[in-house]
């Protein structure tokens, strides 16, 4: 299986910035896959507080450090502007106060120096991670194949798309109710971790026992749908039981158990849905991605040849936003000025 590009495309050096939620960012990407750049400032310490993203807080902080953002990202790379080819950022979905922030960044980088202006959906975005590799790589990994089951994982979405080329989706299903992240946040606040929920829930998990509590998985049968609140409400109610019995909570057994759980559905529908799909390789992507027990749960199976982003890139970034940019711009997608935001924007 060779590891051409389908299309031969134009070579690109191109700026993305992203700020659809809690993360300002900006990055620069050679050909949508080398990596010449990426600055991400967190605003993960200011909403820990209010235990999840305040909207408000999150536009005031990406207009404080935007500007520092994308001149560090440039810095970084030792370029400046004249040296892009265009400008790529997040349109949306997101956070609509937050997602005008990068776009009124990048609409004036773009009028300021006459570069293309690229439009992108986020959820692409975290697809095209995969794409992106360091610039000090030894030698480029492969490149993901077509026809590719994605399984999308983050805080807002939880879908499986078939790719069948570049920029192509077909949306196969998605969450019913809370998206994979989502649900890890709100049984870490359950279990009185702090936020965001994932990376508390994998910390606790690590030392717990994942067959302690026999939580239901969800498989939806005959649909590539997920469904996480029954999940969540049974976590809720084991741990209102052991409560009302005086014990101690086993956190890290119950965190293990709700992990397992979430980790077996995941892994679980992608393979049939590789399976019925033809697809020739599964991708793994968005923040969820991050988590330990579910990429070696996707590496340790033999049955398609699996992507995931290097961990910095699984979570919000922009260098993702650059790499699904550079694809849009080498296939002639331009934007214009009275580019709006569009917090609610399917991928397909
Ligand atoms: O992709 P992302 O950074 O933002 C969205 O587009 O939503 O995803 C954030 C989500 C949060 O819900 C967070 O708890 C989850 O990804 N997450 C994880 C891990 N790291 C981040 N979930 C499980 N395990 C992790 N290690
Ligand atoms: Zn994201």
């Amino acid at each position: 299986m060779g590891n051409k590009p389908e299309t031969i495309l134009p070579p690109g050096r191109v700026l993305g910035i992203e700020s659809s939620c809690d993360e300002t960012a900006a990055a620069i990407v050679e050909n949508g896959r080398v990596l010449l750049s990426s600055v991400v400032a967190s605003q993960i310490d200011l909403h820990a507080r209010y235990g999840g993203v305040f909207p408000e807080v999150a536009s005031r902080q990406h207009i404080k450090t935007i500007q520092a953002v994308v001149d560090q990202a440039l810095q970084q790379a030792h370029l400046r502007l004249s040296d892009l080819d265009a400008i790529a950022v997040t349109r949306g979905p997101g956070l609509a106060g937050s997602l005008v922030v990068g776009l009124n960044m990048a609409k004036g980088l773009a009028l300021a120096t006459g570069l293309p202006l690229v439009g992108v959906n986020h959820l692409e975005g975290h697809i095209y991670s995969a794409w992106v590799y360091p610039a000090e790589a030894a030698a480029p990994p492969p490149e993901p194949q077509f026809p590719l089951l994605v399984l999308l994982v983050s805080g807002g979405h939880s879908e499986l798309n078939l790719v069948t080329g570049h920029l192509k989706y077909k949306r196969l299903g998605g969450t019913l109710d809370d998206a994979a992240g989502e649900a890890f946040d709100k049984v870490a606040r359950l279990l009185g971790l702090p936020y965001p929920g994932g990376p508390s829930i994998q910390k606790a998990a690590a030392e717990g026992d994942p067959k302690a509590f026999p939580f239901p998985r969800a498989r939806l049968d005959n649909s590539w749908n997920f469904s996480f609140s029954g999940l969540k409400t049974a976590v809720l109610r084991t741990v209102r039981t052991l409560e009302s019995e005086g014990r101690t909570l086993p956190v890290k057994d119950l965190a293990a158990s709700f992990q397992a759980a979430v980790v077996d559905v995941l892994l679980t529908k992608t393979l049939q849905a590789a399976q019925m799909h033809h697809a020739r390789q599964i991708l793994v992507a968005g923040g969820v991605s991050a988590n330990r027990a579910l990429r070696d749960a996707f590496l340790s199976q033999k049955d398609f040849p699996v992507h995931i982003p290097s961990l910095s890139l699984c979570t919000d970034n922009a260098a993702m936003i650059a790499s699904a940019g550079y694809f849009r711009f080498a296939l002639g997608q331009r934007d214009s000025l009275d580019m709006d935001a569009m917090p609610t924007w399917p991928l397909s």
